[in-house]
């Protein structure tokens, strides 16, 4: 049975607060419950008002005047630990539950995400912001096993958010699902993948801002620049001892290719690892199907096209007739000759 492909109207980016004084929380993850002790709000226009005070209880009526009519609310900046706190305690059990339906446990798992990130980005030495990274990889693997289905639903909605952050919980939902069908790694294995997925571009938090988001191509300059984000990712990342050698080394390669062509250090990739063949597939994918600040986001037929003409020099085959797996029914798949034309 195909896979349903990513919906055409995903990249809503407006939701986040200009100001970032409100954080936006997903609605439909409200019904497990993670928020019930916060004030909520929604937003119109650059305008606040809250809907939910502290003491108010999240009832089934109250959350029904929300569904359908708000894709977010919104806490208060100042309630933000208590939230990821919230989240962080609640997300096994949310996962485990048979309560949830995959939406409802997608969503917190990806707002989970997003918190993850943002501490990382800000804070990149944070030992407990990899702590809780580590935790989020290992609920994924959960998540992405408990139904073929399940993984669609974390790269959707994460595919919602800025591009820093969408990218990021897209990497380490397809790095998971990925790994999980080559059947090859161990659970703590693919567990380490998600998380090399989720920080494989926190080398990011040391570029200026400035080139990260320009409207526009780079110059050489720039480029350069943003060139060495795979070494200070690295760096970064074996700052925390604790952590599999596999997560630091594919932040550092996940620009090499199969023809020694890449950045930073021209590497035949295939000499690496095969874990970051993994990373580097589900990061040219994500970065193809989500928005940019200088390219619209592809569907995911167009992307997975644009990528075959890389196989062999970017991609291996092996990797990559199993990534297409993931998306295609086989027999149309047979009937396009989709994997022939490579
Ligand atoms: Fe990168
Ligand atoms: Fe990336």
């Amino acid at each position: 049975m195909a896979l349903p492909q990513l919906s055409k109207n995903f990249n809503d980016v407006d939701h986040r607060d200009p100001k970032g004084e409100y954080i936006p929380i997903s609605v439909e993850g409200l019904s497990t419950g993670f928020v019930k002790d916060l004030e909520l709000y929604v937003r119109a226009g650059n305008a606040f008002f809250m809907v939910k005070p502290k003491s108010m209880e999240l009832s089934p009526s109250l959350m029904s005047r929300f569904w359908g009519k708000f894709p977010y609310l919104y806490i208060h900046h100042t309630s933000r630990e208590t939230y990821f706190r919230s989240l962080e305690n609640s997300v096994t059990s949310i996962i485990k539950s048979p309560n949830y339906g995959l939406r409802e446990k997608a969503s917190v798992l990806t707002d989970y995400a997003v918190e993850i990130v943002d501490q990382m980005m800000r804070d990149p030495s944070s030992h407990v912001a990899i702590k809780s990274a580590e935790n989020f990889s290992k609920e994924c693997v959960n998540f992405i096993a408990s139904s073929q289905h399940a993984f669609i639903h974390l790269v959707e909605l994460s595919s919602h958010d800025h591009y820093t952050y969408a990218h990021s919980v897209g990497v380490a939902a397809y790095a998971v699902a990925l790994a999980q069908s080559m059947g090859t790694w161990s659970k703590q294995q693919i567990a380490d993948i998600g998380l090399a997925g989720l920080l494989h571009d926190i080398g990011k938090s040391v570029i200026d801002p400035g080139i990260l988001n320009k409207a526009g191509p780079l110059n050489e300059v720039e480029w350069q620049t943003m060139k060495a984000h795979p070494t200070e990712g690295g760096k970064i990342l074996r700052l925390h001892k604790h952590l599999s050698p596999i997560i630091s080394l594919c932040a550092e390669a996940h620009h090499e290719d199969l023809k020694g062509m890449g950045y930073p250090k021209g590497i035949i990739a295939s000499s690496l690892d095969s874990s970051v063949q993994v990373i580097s597939l589900s990061d040219a994918f994500s970065a193809l199907t989500t928005n940019r600040s200088y390219s619209k986001s592809k569907d995911s037929m167009t992307a997975l096209k644009l990528m075959r003409e890389n196989i062999n020099k970017k991609f291996d085959p092996k990797f990559f007739e199993r990534f297409v797996f993931m998306f295609l029914d086989p027999k149309k798949k047979e009937e396009d000759g989709f994997l022939k034309g490579a």
